[in-house]
């Protein structure tokens, strides 16, 4: 298949640059599950720059969330090394934001004070962070929604209150889960909109997880094609549109190249088994 030479790389080429931010290499993890050991990611390599959108983008089941978990220290590979700014990846870390499908907000606190969970989380000064959140939920478009209690927000809403939460400690790097997947279609691309302007006024790099082509090219830098289980980097797509993209990149030639291009490989891939 020859339809994006110029921006394809092997995943094995692995960048290997200086300034990643973000390296994941010979990744393994293996769950025991009462059937045995499963293999869940094997061999998977992927990096991360400053700043950079990276997207992952793979079938249900092929090891995207496992991936998420790993990266976030909750879960230790079983074989493989993945640093962050420098430092291995041990456990929990500080500098570290995640959104998660569902944007699970505490019923009883009011939108600011769920946006502050983090901070009282890590034992830091709430009111220091005030100032910091509210400018966050003027940044997704909520700083009129401040006092108000998450029954009372749309979906689209509350995910943004998920995204204003994920960054309010300045994590260096934000970790995101399908976050738009149970949204219906119109507001999903509303927020993939404002999620391009929320990461182009933010110095923090995005590994984003996707089963969305279109979404995966509208947002990102680079998009990693993951396999299925056993989950690896299977090819690297660089997406060289121009910023900000708006909804007419969706009719650029080159868009349309490069969504085609990853549906073909997707096409290609046995089914993952569940
Ligand atoms: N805690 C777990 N114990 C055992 N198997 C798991 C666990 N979590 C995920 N798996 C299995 O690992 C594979 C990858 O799962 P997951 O990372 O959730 O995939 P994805 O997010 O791409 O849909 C699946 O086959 C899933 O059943
Ligand atoms: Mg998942």
């Amino acid at each position: 298949m020859q339809a994006v030479p110029d921006a394809t790389t092997p995943a094995s080429a692995g960048g290997g640059d200086a300034a990643s931010h973000l390296a994941i290499e010979g990744v393994r993890l293996v769950y025991d599950t009462s059937r045995g050991p499963l293999v869940a990611l094997d061999g998977l390599d992927l990096q991360v720059g400053r700043r950079e959108f990276v997207s992952v983008l793979g079938p249900s089941g092929c090891g995207k969330s496992t991936l998420l978990k790993l990266v976030t220290g909750l879960l230790p590979p079983s074989a493989g090394r993945i640093t962050l700014a420098g430092a291995a990846v041990r456990g929990p870390r500080p500098d570290v934001g995640i959104v998660f499908q569902q944007p699970t907000l505490l019923p009883w606190r009011n939108v600011l004070n769920n946006v502050l969970v983090p901070i009282r989380a890590r034992g830091a000064s709430v009111r220091a962070h005030r100032d910091k959140a509210l400018e966050l939920l003027k940044l997704v478009k909520l700083d009129a929604f401040a006092r108000h209690y998450p029954h009372e927000l749309s979906g689209g809403m509350q995910q943004r209150v998920g995204i204003a939460r994920g960054l309010v400690h300045d994590p260096a790097l934000l970790l995101m889960d399908e976050p738009f997947a149970a949204l219906d279609a119109m507001t999903r691309e509303t927020m993939m909109d404002e999620l391009q302007q929320i990461w182009m006024s933010t110095p923090t790099s995005i590994l984003f997880i996707t089963h969305s082509i279109p979404e995966a090219v509208y947002l990102s830098d680079r998009v990693a094609v993951m396999g299925p289980r056993p989950g690896r980097i299977v090819e690297t797509v660089a997406v060289d549109l121009p910023r900000p993209r708006g909804l007419e990149t969706m009719a650029d030639p080159r868009f349309i190249e490069l969504t085609t291009h990853l549906r073909s490989l997707f096409r290609e891939m046995p089914e993952a088994e569940a």
